[in-house]
């Protein structure tokens, strides 16, 4: 259980820096990185070091009160100017996963309520307020792992997509959090972790978190699915999320979507698993969700030793997709699960 002692997201103990996991580096290294300026915070969030829509809530929460630390002003407009400016800086890092803006929003909403407290309380306000979301996070988790548990059997082979385990959350994950609960508790589960190309999440965090667990599990390719559940080795897919649209859309992963199609046409049960901080009640259905679109070296040659196309190939690179409620067996918050359809 050697990873349940690894902490992904911490204040350094002088309180100047953010200090993580460097998860690009897993699972071959576990290096953690200390960030102290706002561009070190921005790379860290854009290249996928602190990754996961609960994870990058929590680290801007702290990364934030590490940048209002080193606003050298006792005049209160002065300061809420530069700690929102730094704020919108950090959330133009990654746009699909609502959490950042949220966990953001959370911390200058609180900000702008304390107008007449001295600039020194604010800032010990801000430690606190990330403190908070920390733990809320911790307990949250807690909670969608036991609605999820409910859920599966003795037995059950569960099918993952990215990574939504402790690594992208504060502890226990979301969409992996009941297969650690059920596994602490002693049921015999079986996760097959799809790769997830082009970054590998699965293959890299989500295989290495459930191996340091010493929880079964097989690694398939992303296009090997199909045929794992036609051989009716899966019992539920189990997926996180990193915007719920209020008619139930689910913006994850890309694939995610894919796997919710092959899932209904072989009547596996398609779960997805997240904080409410998750939920969007302003983007009205999945169509307003922006996907974002990265780097087409992460196609061609990123985890390669070489590159493995042509230089000259045009690549498209969505990182999200958008799985439509009708798709979705049901949504499990830390409140409850959301029956969609049956
Ligand atoms: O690009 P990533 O690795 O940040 O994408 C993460 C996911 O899609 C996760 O499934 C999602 O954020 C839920 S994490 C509990």
């Amino acid at each position: 259980m050697k990873n349940r002692k690894l902490i992904n997201i911490r204040l350094s103990d002088d309180g100047a820096a953010v200090i993580i996991i460097d998860q690009t580096a897993l699972p071959n290294e576990t290096k953690y990185i200390t960030l102290r300026t706002a561009e070190e915070m921005y790379e860290a969030i854009y290249s996928l070091r602190v990754r996961g829509a609960p994870a990058i809530g929590i680290f801007a929460a702290y990364a934030l009160f590490v940048l209002a630390t080193q606003i050298k002003t006792d005049d209160y407009e002065i300061f809420l100017a530069e700690m929102s400016k730094q704020s919108k800086y950090l959330n133009s890092s990654r746009p699909t996963a609502v959490n950042l803006e949220t966990q953001l929003k959370r911390m200058t909403d609180m900000v702008e309520g304390m107008s007449n407290a001295p600039v020194t309380q604010i800032i010990e306000a801000m430690r606190a307020k990330a403190d908070d979301i920390y733990n809320e996070d911790v307990n949250m988790c807690k909670k969608i792992s036991e609605q999820g548990l409910a859920l599966i059997k003795d037995g059950y082979g569960i099918m993952t997509q990215c990574n939504a385990g402790p690594l992208a959350t504060s502890k226990y994950g979301t969409g992996l959090g009941p297969i650690i609960l059920g596994h602490e508790r002693g049921m015999k589960l079986h996760a097959y972790i799809n790769e997830t190309r082009p970054l590998l999440q699965g293959a890299r965090l989500t295989s290495y978190e459930l191996c340091e667990l010493g929880i079964d599990c097989t690694l398939i390719c992303d296009n090997m699915a199909s045929i794992v559940m036609s051989e009716g080795k899966i019992d539920a897919v189990f997926a996180g999320c990193d915007r719920i649209a209020a008619n139930g859309d689910v913006a994850n992963k890309i694939g995610t979507s894919g796997l919710a199609i092959l899932a209904k046409h072989y009547g596996i049960p398609f779960y997805i698993f997240g904080p409410s901080t998750t939920i969007d009640m302003n983007c009205p259905t999945g169509a307003d969700i922006e996907i974002e679109l990265r780097s087409p070296d992460e196609i061609k040659e990123m985890f390669y030793a070489k590159p493995m196309a042509p230089k000259s190939v045009s690549c498209y690179n969505p990182s999200f997709d958008v799985t439509p409620n009708a798709l979705i067996t049901a949504i499990i918050t830390e409140n409850g699960k959301f029956q969609q359809n049956l």
